[in-house]
């Protein structure tokens, strides 16, 4: 592993290390010659990556599928940004790097995840939905992965945990708003949030950095997360049908109408609250995230946030000056 992490690194730092290898390219230069644009990354972030060596081609058919390479490089600067200008690159030996090192992690350890996880859990008292939650988190390699797996792969929630901490915070921020309409059916409600993105257990992988799976491209986690729900629903005898399609209703309707990928629209007040609490908690965590990760940059606005498609403003939290 490298002693230094690469959002440590400053220009003309020459270092060596063990890193993810997030993304590899062989593309050409002006004289025709291959050379390689990669994408690096430890749990501190990722930077672009360059190998202009004569033997770029043969490197490439060494190292386009691995995970993991060793590098012996220097910080260059390219277009203002910092990027990796590559002299070595191998495939490391499994005992030179901890695969688990490399992701980024949250702030809350998943030990005490699983606690609150496990505390939400208690406080649903209807008999199904209390035995399904039972039944999913009950299976350790479910809780496992749970617990594991980041909320998405690069915009909010992008570390080891993310998904168990976006989940619990859905629930909190669904069990206020419902506290608001006594119309609304908690017990589903709780339920549907610490459901709804249960299907990102298989939609993304995090072996030494986060990615999709093929599953998770061509099905999605809203379709996966409800298959299995539906097939552990379908394991519980007796299971009411009524409240099994209130809970697929909440999978399937949680990104809402228009384009953003779920087959139906929210027709009930607890998939409408899980929706919004859904995308608020999402937008938060991910502008914390930028606010986190460009404060310590010159300017007033933080770096183009694509995934919005605007600047933030971040100059006041910046702090000691009022
Ligand atoms: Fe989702
Ligand atoms: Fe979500």
């Amino acid at each position: 592993m490298s002693d230094k992490r690469l959002k440590d690194f400053q220009i003309n730092d020459s270092f060596t290390g063990c890193f993810a290898l997030r993304q590899c390219q062989k593309r050409t230069k002006n004289n025709g010659e291959p050379f390689l644009a990669m994408e690096l990354g430890d749990s501190s972030g990722r930077l672009p990556a360059v190998y202009w060596e004569a033997d770029a081609g043969e490197i490439f058919e060494q190292i386009a599928d691995a995970k993991v390479v060793y590098i012996v490089g220097i910080i260059t600067e390219f277009r203002d940004k910092p990027q990796v200008t590559v002299r070595e690159i191998r495939i490391p030996q499994s005992e030179e790097f901890d695969a688990d090192e490399l992701l980024p992690k949250g702030d809350i350890p998943p030990e005490k995840l699983a606690i609150e996880l496990r505390n939400i859990i208690e406080t649903v008292s209807d008999e199904w939905f209390s035995a399904l939650l039972a039944k999913i988190f009950g299976d350790e390699e479910i809780l496992r992965k749970f617990l594991e797996t980041p909320a998405g792969k690069l915009w909010h929630g992008a570390y080891v945990g993310g998904l168990a901490e976006h989940s619990i915070n859905v629930a909190k921020i669904c069990e206020l708003t419902a506290s608001f309409f006594p119309v609304c059916r908690r017990e589903p409600l709780i339920a549907g949030a610490l459901l709804h993105d249960l299907g990102k257990i298989e939609e993304l992988s995090a072996d030494s950095h986060f990615d999709y799976t093929a599953e998770g491209r061509l099905i999605g986690h809203i379709v996966l997360g409800y298959q299995r729900v539906r097939s552990v629903i379908a394991s519980i005898d007796g299971f009411p049908k009524g409240l099994a399609d209130e809970i697929f209703h909440m999978i399937l309707s949680h990104h809402g109408d228009g384009d953003k990928g779920s087959p139906v629209p929210p027709i009930t007040l607890e998939a409408s609250i899980l929706h919004h609490a859904d995308a608020l908690e999402s937008q938060a965590n991910a502008f914390k995230h930028v606010i986190e990760r460009d404060m310590a940059k010159p300017g007033e606005f933080s770096e183009w946030v694509r995934p919005v498609g605007r600047f933030l403003f971040i100059d006041h939290y910046r702090g000691g000056e009022e």
